[in-house]
């Protein structure tokens, strides 16, 4: 072994015993957890009808009733739909479990049986009212740390604001914006800032702008459903995203619509997607939409995402990527792909495009893992499952 891969190796070891250093569930208990009720000791229930064993009507209820400490909780979600808007600004490591029916569904999103449910989208086009109230979820520290604010910049969080969730954790859990059945303005599923989550095997469901990852938030999804139409992943933070289905419930803008930030250290902010698909999300919309959809389109020059041996089905434009109102700055925007395939890679039309970029595996080597793309901050991913 060459010495740096001995360093590089040495290195996973540390971040990963870091991760065992907090005193969350393992695969084993988590799985009887949601799927037989026997939970560790403090676990808190909720369940939106009567049950014996629950704690709480509501998520917010129970997130409200946590310690303001550094203590790891752990609240599971009993089947049904929940209609309600949750706000988490604890610190504390938190883990989100939705009940499941046996351990075949615990590894398929599709049949995840815990809605998170919300409906509501931004229609103010002045800027007055932000994103951010309109999101199912939103995790983030303070309100300033959350909003997306206007223009290619967004909104200047004070530099004295605090950082957030350290430790966040959901499993088999369905966020669902269910405002209309086409963009009808940003209506997040998730709004994420300022903390580290991972989401394993969670839906996150939208037409437009679904999934936000704010400024300073790291976000890893695996083997997750991230579904919408307009500039459905976007925000100024990290997101990793891991053997996941993207759905295109029709097109607008792009998938990926990235705004990075300058800053004096070296950043990775950007929308990062591997060993995933890209798919109509039903044969009818299918027809609609073939040779239409954008891979993604910079909302300032810093756009930074890649789709990494990613399979993408005939939705995808020729060109791949496409610009948006000369936003697009050569050296600064990358919009990217890395051994793509399927139909909706066209060769042609990418080498034909000015603003979709090819990587080698030397370009692709600074992105190609959680510890690359998150500079060695990875304690808070699940490894026994992103190692699988
Ligand atoms: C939740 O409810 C169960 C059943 O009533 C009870 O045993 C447990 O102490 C409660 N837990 C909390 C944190 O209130
Ligand atoms: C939680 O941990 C952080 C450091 O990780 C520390 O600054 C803070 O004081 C702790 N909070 C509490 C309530 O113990
Ligand atoms: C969650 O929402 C989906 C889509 O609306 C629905 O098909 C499913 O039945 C809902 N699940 C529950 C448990 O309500
Ligand atoms: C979330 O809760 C915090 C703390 O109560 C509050 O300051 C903030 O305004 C809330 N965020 C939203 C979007 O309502
Ligand atoms: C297909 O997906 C579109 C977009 O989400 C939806 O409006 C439509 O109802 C779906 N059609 C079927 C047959 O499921
Ligand atoms: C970042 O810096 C470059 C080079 O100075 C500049 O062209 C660009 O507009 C800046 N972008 C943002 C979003 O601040
Ligand atoms: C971008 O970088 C390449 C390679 O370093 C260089 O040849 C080219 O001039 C640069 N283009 C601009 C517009 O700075
Ligand atoms: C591929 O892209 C080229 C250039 O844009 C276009 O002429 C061709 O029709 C495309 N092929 C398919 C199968 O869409």
């Amino acid at each position: 072994m060459r010495l740096s891969g001995f360093l590089l190796a040495l290195q996973a070891l540390l971040v990963h015993s870091a991760a065992l250093r907090r005193d969350s569930l393992t695969t084993a208990a988590r799985e009887k957890c949601q799927t037989t009720l026997q939970c560790p000791p403090g676990t808190i229930v909720v369940s939106s009808t009567a049950h014996p064993l629950s704690n709480f009507t509501t998520l917010q209820s129970a997130i409200n009733a946590l310690p303001s400490d550094n203590s790891s909780q752990t609240i599971l979600i009993l089947s049904g739909s929940y209609h309600e808007q949750v706000n988490i600004t604890r610190a504390g490591p938190i883990t989100l479990l939705g009940e499941q029916p046996d351990a075949a569904a615990l590894t398929d999103p599709a049949r995840n049986t815990v809605n998170l449910t919300w409906a509501a989208a931004n229609s103010d086009s002045t800027g007055a009212i932000d994103n951010v109230y309109f999101s199912v979820m939103i995790v983030a520290p303070t309100l300033d740390a959350s909003l997306t604010g206007s223009g290619t910049t967004g909104y200047p969080v004070p530099a004295d604001t605090p950082f957030g969730n350290t430790d966040f954790r959901v499993y088999n859990i369905d966020f669902r914006n269910t405002y209309t059945e086409y963009s009808d303005g940003p209506a997040h599923a998730i709004s994420f800032s300022r903390s580290n989550g991972g989401f394993y095997y969670c839906g996150f469901y939208s037409y437009q702008d679904t999934i936000y990852i704010g400024k300073l938030g790291s976000a890893y999804m695996h083997s997750s459903i991230l579904a919408g139409q307009t500039d459905f992943l976007y925000g100024f933070g990290t997101l990793y995203v891991q053997s996941s289905q993207i759905l295109l419930r029709s097109c607008g803008g792009g998938i990926t619509a990235w705004k990075g930030t300058n800053t004096t250290f070296v950043n990775n902010y950007g929308v990062y997607i591997h060993d995933s698909t890209v798919r109509a999300a039903n044969t009818s919309i299918a027809a609609d939409i073939e040779g239409a959809c954008a891979l993604g389109r910079p909302w300032n020059s810093l756009h930074r995402s890649i789709f990494a041996n990613t399979y993408e089905d005939g939705s995808i434009e020729p060109s791949g990527y496409i610009n948006w109102e000369d936003r697009w700055t050569a050296n600064q925007t990358l919009m990217a792909e890395y051994k793509a395939s399927g139909p909706g890679f066209n060769l042609t039309g990418r080498e034909d495009s000015e603003v979709s970029v090819l990587l080698n595996t030397k370009g692709y080597e600074r992105y190609s893992s959680p510890e690359r793309v998150f500079q060695g901050n990875v304690g808070w991913i699940d490894w026994e499952i992103a190692d699988s």
